[in-house]
């Protein structure tokens, strides 16, 4: 099985996650495209989606899924039962990093409104240390050396996403070279830096559960306690 048909494994493997007639949060990336395209090939009863990034509604719109708009939900009380993202890294504790694709914040908003985060990911993903994916952070501008020093600072390689915008209209900044032993504390210190609006740790709100392929199958892993 090559790794798209592993992402093809993971994201059907999530339908049987979600709960009918609910709406359903949808994140970003390849695995999620397909989990898109899965979706409305399903056949599932759900009363729409909230998206993580505008290639998500683009896709979920071309499908004919009903996008809803998020501050709405919010406002409603409607639940959120289940939201199904990716990750670029998983560890034991659930702790992911997340915005190889850019969309971290908007992931993570969506993230703190819903009630089980299902990450979907191939194996390559599990890690026992976060850090070997460079950690995408996401910085106003006028904030870009500012960050960058201070991503030196904790021993940081920093280097700036070339040629890209955010939905949101920021840049994003890479941090390479961190072995993220605390990944909680770290997340909480770097978004405390003037100018950076988010960071890739989803570590204060991990996974719930983790859904990972493998060519034996599709694994259901929930957070091991040490
Ligand atoms: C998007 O910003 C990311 O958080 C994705 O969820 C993550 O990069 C995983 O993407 P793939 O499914 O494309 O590997």
């Amino acid at each position: 099985m090559d790794q798209n048909e592993l992402k093809r494994a993971v994201a059907r493997a999530a339908l049987a996650q979600l709960v009918d007639d609910a709406i359903v949060g949808v994140g970003s990336g390849s695995t999620v495209d397909l989990f898109i395209d899965e979706l409305a090939a399903s056949g599932r009863r759900f009363a729409g989606a909230v998206s993580c990034s505008e290639n998500s509604t683009r896709r979920m719109r071309g499908h004919g899924i009903k996008v809803l708009d998020f501050n709405e939900v919010v406002r409603s009380g409607e639940p959120i039962p289940v939201h199904v993202d990716g990750a670029d890294e998983i560890d034991p504790g659930m702790c992911m990093i997340k915005g190889g694709g850019g969309a971290l914040t908007r992931e993570k908003i969506v993230a703190a409104a819903v009630g089980r985060f299902v990450c979907i990911v191939d194996r390559s993903k599990c890690v026992e240390v976060l850090g070997n994916f460079a950690l995408p952070i996401e910085v106003i501008p006028m904030a870009l050396e500012l960050v960058c020093r201070e991503l030196r600072a904790i021993g940081a390689t920093p280097r700036l996403r070339a040629d890209f915008i955010t939905d949101n209209g920021n840049l994003i900044v890479t941090a390479a070279g961190l072995a993220i032993s605390d990944p909680v504390a770290l997340e909480s210190e770097i978004n405390q830096w003037p100018g950076v609006v988010c960071n890739g740790l989803f570590a204060r709100r991990p996974a719930d559960l983790a859904l990972v392929a493998a060519p034996e199958g599709v694994q259901a892993l929930t957070a091991r306690h040490a």
